[in-house]
């Protein structure tokens, strides 16, 4: 062999070895001869620190600014029990609007006691992802009462809402295919996109002729075309105007994606949803997507779909198939939260008067609600981080829990505060924390930020 070897050029020699070292593994062989002196090597310690990330260096500079300006971190407030219409924080008892518990099922009784005996009868978790390790009943009672809650074949539940989102649209398309969606669209829906490698573009908000005529002009250079929208908004509180994207997602040949994380238990008369709402079949969205973790006080998302979707889903979608099955526990808790929500509707309805009164009652006080629709979820506008920050801070001392939404989270100008309302929520409560907010927010109005920091750091 080494004779052979020899009669080779130097050329020939290199890739047999090569070939030789592929085949044995490039352990067991010696390195290529270096083709000039190593240069030396150049320093990159500083991309070890995570300090050093650009992200980080922006939240040093926030919490310090903040903290400089006397302002309290807004962020990971610690409750000390279940937070629903109220919450006790520090040994307070607080009226509390930072919870999406839309309906007070999160210390129901009877979720509570469906949890317990699933724990009794599984255990605490799925021990693996279901489709190697199997599942259990509880995982199929769900996915039928939620694939018949919108009248569709089939349901696939994600252990988060946010895995549903990026999963399942970084399953259904790619390179050839356009995604297009709402321009206030949650992040989990952008980042399937990204995935997905389709092509991305947004629409003005709720602006359906654009979305039309951005279809009319681009729709043939793509495959398939998948349209995304939420049934109702999670900043601003309004809903998507179903009817105009079902009509034009069939004059258009595309499929449908509605998240319907804030809608379910909120719109509708008996709030089953967007769909309710609007008085569509259900049947006519491709695809519907929707959180546990709001008015089904759980934690994890679902798909429902026909058939199809669902079993290319099962066996596709990353979120699904390589992570592990939602805990049987919280899938009971998330069942017996909708048998609650479709056999009491009084409490769709208390909520949805909640909201409106509380809607109303900002609006008569001056306040800027922007385009809420009065169900469950209103934002008060600020104008800028530091007045929703401070606002919020001088709030909470008065017994009220509201978190400031603000920049990057959106633009500065759109700073606010977002209330959640719950059907829990006492009518006098919510009068007189609309005075509340009133109160406070003409004792900061027109002052310059600095002042309004000063201000809220005395309080
Ligand atoms: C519209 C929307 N979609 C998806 C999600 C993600 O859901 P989850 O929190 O259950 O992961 C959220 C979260 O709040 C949301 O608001």
């Amino acid at each position: 062999m080494n004779e052979d070897r020899r009669r080779l050029s130097d050329a020939g020699q290199r890739l047999l070895d090569s070939l030789v070292r592929k085949r044995l593994g490039a352990a067991t062989t010696s390195p290529e001869p270096a083709a000039s002196p190593a240069a030396p090597a150049a320093d990159h310690s500083r991309w070890l620190d995570f300090h050093n990330l650009p992200g980080c260096a922006e939240q040093r500079l926030l919490r310090s600014a903040g903290s400089a300006m006397g302002l309290r971190d807004p962020y990971f407030l610690l409750h000390e029990g279940d937070a629903g219409a109220f919450t006790v924080i520090d040994g307070r008892r607080m009226i509390n609007f930072s919870s999406y518990d839309y309906l007070g099922l999160n210390h129901h009784a009877e979720v509570r006691a469906a949890a317990r005996d699933a724990i009794d009868r599984y255990g605490i978790s799925a021990s693996a992802s279901r489709l190697v390790a199997g599942e259990r009943p509880v995982h199929r009672a769900l996915e039928q009462a939620l694939a018949d809650h919108y009248g569709q074949d089939a349901c696939l539940t994600f252990v988060s809402g946010h895995a549903a989102n990026v999963s399942t649209i970084g399953a259904l398309v790619g390179p050839r295919d356009l995604v297009v969606h709402d321009a206030l669209a949650h992040n989990s829906i952008v980042m399937g996109a990204h995935m997905s490698r389709a092509e991305r573009r947004s629409f003005a908000h709720n602006d359906l002729a654009s979305l039309d005529s951005l279809l009319e002009s681009i729709r043939d250079r793509y495959e398939r075309v998948l349209i995304v929208a939420e049934g109702l908004y999670s900043m601003d509180g309004d809903l998507c105007d179903l009817p105009g994207l079902v009509a034009i997602k069939e004059r258009r040949q595309a499929w449908l994606m509605i998240d319907a994380a804030h809608d379910l238990g909120v719109l509708g008369a008996r709030g089953l949803g967007v769909f309710e709402h609007f008085g569509v079949d259900p049947r006519r969205v491709d695809v519907w997507m929707g959180t546990l973790s709001k008015t089904l006080a759980a934690c994890g998302g679902y798909i429902a779909g026909s058939s199809p979707l669902v079993e290319y889903l099962k066996y596709s979608a990353g979120g699904f198939v390589y992570s592990v099955g939602m805990p049987p526990a919280v899938a009971a808790a998330a069942l017996a939260a909708l048998e609650i929500l479709r056999r009491e509707p009084d409490r769709v309805r208390r909520l949805r008067d909640n909201a409106l009164s509380f809607a109303a009652g900002c609006r008569r006080a001056g306040l800027d609600v922007g385009s809420s629709a009065g169900e469950a979820i209103v934002p008060v506008m600020t104008g800028d981080s530091i007045r929703a920050v401070a606002l919020s801070q001088r709030l909470f001392e008065r017994g009220i829990n509201v978190q400031p939404i603000i920049a990057p989270a959106i633009p500065e100008r759109q700073a606010r505060l977002r209330f959640f309302l719950s059907s829990e929520h006492p009518p006098e409560d919510l009068a007189t924390s609309v005075e509340t907010v009133a109160e406070e927010f003409s004792a900061t109005g027109g002052a310059s930020p600095a002042a309004l920091v000063r201000r809220a750091g005395r309080t």
